[in-house]
């Protein structure tokens, strides 16, 4: 399973890369409203430390201008992939870039309908998100497991990237279903690494070896 982080904060984004949990990376104009940067500049800067996909999003609502933005933001670098909403107007932007081999990511996908026309107009990603279901007590994990075998019964290669993470058990449950890739902020993605039971563990192990009085190095 990739691993993108959703944010645009570089340092965040370049502490999980020098671990080797970086697959690529999301923003969305929320996340580049927060950062307070200039958004082709951020999105530059995080493309040339990160060899996978970027994400950055276009703004507009009509079709001809997201086209046109899209492809704005894709001389930004070759890896920016240009996210879009799932509108008509979205996805018939999708279409034009997609045949224009510009990479795509399909966002604000809240049902497995929508997510199938994702598929069908060539998204090369679509974003369904869990965690805003989950706000609205819907269940976000069904819709990956729905999206996962309308996908599989019909052999789309649109990859689904898991958004709106909000949780561990929310990237468990990911990974269970068979979900491509998961973006999430990089404090969901550090606690993966957490267990109580490790921690204790190391403790003691740590403390024993210090009464043998021997040494590695
Ligand atoms: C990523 O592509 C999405 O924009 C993001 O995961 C949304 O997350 P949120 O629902 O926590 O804002």
């Amino acid at each position: 399973m990739k691993f993108f982080v959703d944010s645009a904060d570089l340092d965040q984004i370049l502490e999980l890369n020098a671990i080797g949990l970086v697959d690529g990376v999301t923003t969305n104009p929320s996340i580049i409203a927060k950062s307070g940067r200039d958004f082709k500049d951020v999105i530059a800067e995080i493309c040339k430390e990160i060899k996978g996909p970027v994400s950055a999003e276009v703004v507009s609502t009509d079709s001809e201008h997201m086209i046109a933005e899209g492809r704005e933001l894709r001389k930004i670098a070759s890896n920016v992939c240009v996210k879009l909403p799932l509108t008509l107007d979205g996805l018939k932007a999708c279409s034009t870039l997609s045949r224009e081999e510009i990479p795509t990511n399909v966002t604000l996908c809240f049902s497995p309908n929508q997510a199938l026309l994702a598929a069908k107009c060539g998204a090369t990603f679509i974003s369904p998100f869990i965690g805003r279901l989950d706000d609205i007590s819907l269940d976000g994990i069904d819709l990956i497991e729905d999206i996962r075998t309308i996908y599989d019964n019909y052999g789309y290669e649109t990859e689904i990237l898991a958004a709106s993470i909000r949780n561990v058990n929310h990237v468990k449950d990911c990974a269970l279903i068979g979900a491509d890739v998961i973006t999430a902020p990089p404090s969901v993605i550090k606690s993966l690494a957490n267990h109580v039971l490790t921690h204790k563990g190391l403790e003691a192990f740590l403390k024993d070896w210090k009464g043998t009085g021997q040494s590695i190095l």
